[in-house]
């Protein structure tokens, strides 16, 4: 039997006894996961994804009174803009080592951190972005069961940023892990759009794609619109620099913490 490989364009397409097999990667390019990256790359402890702004403040209080000598910071976004009273918000370049080293970073975000919410009864889930896609392929070259490509999409509706890195790790996972797959009908879509996104040797991975070229198609989707609309374009930049780190962030589904 040819190993599945499913594209999730949002949480909701996905049936949550499928991911029960296999690996899930978590995707958000904008901007969740790939501040998850940025953040264990710079030395945090963990990662806490939480659903809500009243969820992730409760951990951090029940996290300070039994434990004061954990950096614990809170972090995230609504409509974009840093939460009042949050120590940080959700744009990668805040998450450099002088902040976050040793820290535990309570996440909550509007769509990213909702995703792993999904993913409580699976077996293994990493943590997706341009940003680690070479540490990502890594991993699921090895996997010779289901491969999950659960993108969080935007308040329920597909973005296209998330669901071109998905198409990237199918187009790549064909073409070199030396397996066949199953493909489902998003997956199709999702690898079809990436390589009317960028030609050869560019969508092969024969040429490195450069960051400018990358963020040009990141700019045309609905969450890059909305976060151009917030004056956070830079952020888009920052999403589009492929490999920039090697860790691979893990989420376990039981303690529900993501750590490098
Ligand atoms: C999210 O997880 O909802 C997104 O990353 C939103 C954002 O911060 O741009």
């Amino acid at each position: 039997m040819l190993p599945r490989l499913n594209v999730y364009a949002v949480p909701s397409l996905a049936d949550p006894k499928e991911l029960e097999t296999g690996t899930v990667v978590v995707i958000d390019i904008l901007r969740a996961t790939t501040t998850i990256v940025h953040a264990i790359a710079a030395g945090a402890t963990a990662v806490v994804p939480c659903a809500s702004v009243e969820d992730a403040q409760r951990l951090a209080e029940i996290l300070h009174e039994t434990d004061d000598t954990t950096s614990v910071l809170l972090a995230g976004e609504r409509d974009c803009l840093p939460i009042p009273g949050f120590d940080l918000g959700n744009s990668p370049s805040e998450y450099r080592p002088e902040v976050v080293f040793r820290a535990v970073i309570i996440l909550t975000t509007t769509n990213g951190t909702q995703a792993f919410q999904v993913c409580r009864r699976a077996q293994r889930v990493l943590v997706g972005a341009f940003v680690n896609a070479s540490a990502v392929l890594k991993a699921l070259f090895e996997e010779s069961h289901a491969v999950h490509l659960l993108c969080s999409g935007i308040e329920g509706e597909f973005t296209r940023d998330d669901t071109l890195f998905a198409g990237m790790l199918v187009d790549h996972l064909e073409r070199k892990s030396g397996l066949r797959y199953e493909l489902n009908a998003q997956a199709i879509t999702a690898r079809e759009n990436w390589r009317a996104a960028f030609a050869p040797p560019y969508s092969s991975g024969a040429e490195p794609i450069p960051p400018e070229m990358l963020a040009a198609q990141l700019r045309n989707s609905a969450a890059g619109e909305k976060l151009i609309a917030a004056g956070m374009e830079s952020d888009i930049y920052d999403a589009a620099r492929i490999d920039l780190f090697t860790c691979l962030p893990t989420f376990d589904p039981t303690s529900g913490i993501i750590v490098g």
